[in-house]
């Protein structure tokens, strides 16, 4: 059945409709990075003003794209987190009036299966049993997904998530905010190997990840220079930096690919859209033999298709679409 999907989880305002078969017929995103940019960081209360202003105009864009009408929805999918409190209560809060209106099921869905089910969208033949990378702004988890849509947690980060490395390390390199593109930009003038920084190895557990070090590694290289020196090294500094992100992220993921024994990838989440990263994924996994599921950018950092697409799955899984669907600011998987 047709669906929308709406996500209010952090900073972007994201409406998308999935038709019966999975294609996506219109996707449409609302960035605030404009209202945030000069905090360096979300600022909550500002983020849900912004979604109470955008989410209904959002969603109407969606369905004038997918050229349909309210009539022509058949269900309603919503994140329900993990995220900020107030920024989920709006989407929930206007899903529901919408659901109701309509007459038709709301399925509450988590963010991280959201972007879990990104890596099939355009892709419905890509293995179920897969190993997937889950690398955002505030995860780095690891999980062996089998064909029922069963997930079993391999490795996480034991402190900060590959993207919160890309945003801390932008802010210290002047670079600005959301780091991760800046990042990513700036490398791609730079040379990786001029500076190189430590990639870390958590001993409790064999594939989890650590960034902390890394943070406070490029904080004291750049404590012994001066800002001149800083603005011209800015792409090799950068490049880097990205650099030790990506040999952890490839290292520890091909090590959970064969721990797992499975033939399949896939990489999701905002850090997945970095270029580097996805060259080198495509090149290791080509050597490999294993299969790559990487979602096309537009469905890498948050958007709404991949809440429509989770909703989507849920309910032929048969999970009940309910009205006491609520926030749950830290839900887990
Ligand atoms: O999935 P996402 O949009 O939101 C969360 O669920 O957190 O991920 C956002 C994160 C941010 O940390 C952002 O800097 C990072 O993804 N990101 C990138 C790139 N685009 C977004 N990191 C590296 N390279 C990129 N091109
Ligand atoms: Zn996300």
């Amino acid at each position: 059945m047709t669906i929308l999907g709406i996500e209010t989880s952090c900073d972007e305002t994201a409406a998308a409709v999935l038709d019966g078969e999975g294609h996506v017929l219109a996707n449409v995103i609302s960035s605030q990075h404009t209202v945030h940019e000069r905090f360096g960081g979300v600022v909550p209360e500002l983020a849900s003003r912004a979604h109470i202003q955008n989410v209904d105009h959002v969603t109407r864009r969606a369905l004038d794209a997918a050229g349909l009408t309210w009539q022509d929805l058949g269900a309603i999918a919503v994140t329900q987190g993990p995220g900020l409190a107030g920024a989920l209560l709006v989407g929930i809060s206007y899903a529901k009036s919408l659901a109701y209106a309509l007459g038709i099921p709301l399925v509450g869905v988590s963010h991280l299966e959201g972007h879990i089910a990104s890596a099939w969208i355009d892709r419905p033949s890509f293995p179920r049993t897969c190993v997937v990378l889950i690398a955002s702004g505030g995860h780095t988890h690891l999980f062996h997904a089998d064909e029922s849509g069963g997930l079993r947690l391999m490795g996480r980060t034991i402190d900060d998530a590959a993207g919160e490395a890309f945003d801390k390390g932008a802010q210290m390199l002047g670079l600005g905010y959301p780091g991760g593109p800046l990042i990513d930009q700036a490398a791609r003038k730079g040379n990786p190997v001029t500076v190189r920084f430590p990639r870390s190895r958590v001993r409790t557990g064999q594939l989890d990840f650590s960034f902390s070090g890394l943070k406070t590694a490029l904080l004291y290289h750049l404590q012994r220079m001066d800002q001149q020196a800083i603005t011209r090294q800015q792409a090799d500094l950068a490049a880097g930096y990205q650099e030790a992100i990506v040999d952890v992220l490839i290292r520890q993921t091909f090590a959970a690919v064969r721990q797992a024994g499975v033939s399949a990838l896939a990489v999701v989440g905002g850090v997945s859209a970095n270029s580097r990263l996805r060259a080198r994924l495509t090149e290791r996994a080509g050597e490999e033999g294993i299969e790559l599921g990487l979602p096309a950018l537009s469905y890498c950092t948050d958007n709404a298709a991949m809440i429509a697409a989770a909703g989507q799955r849920a309910l032929e899984q048969g999970r009940l679409a309910s009205f006491e669907c609520e926030a749950m600011p830290n839900c887990a998987l």
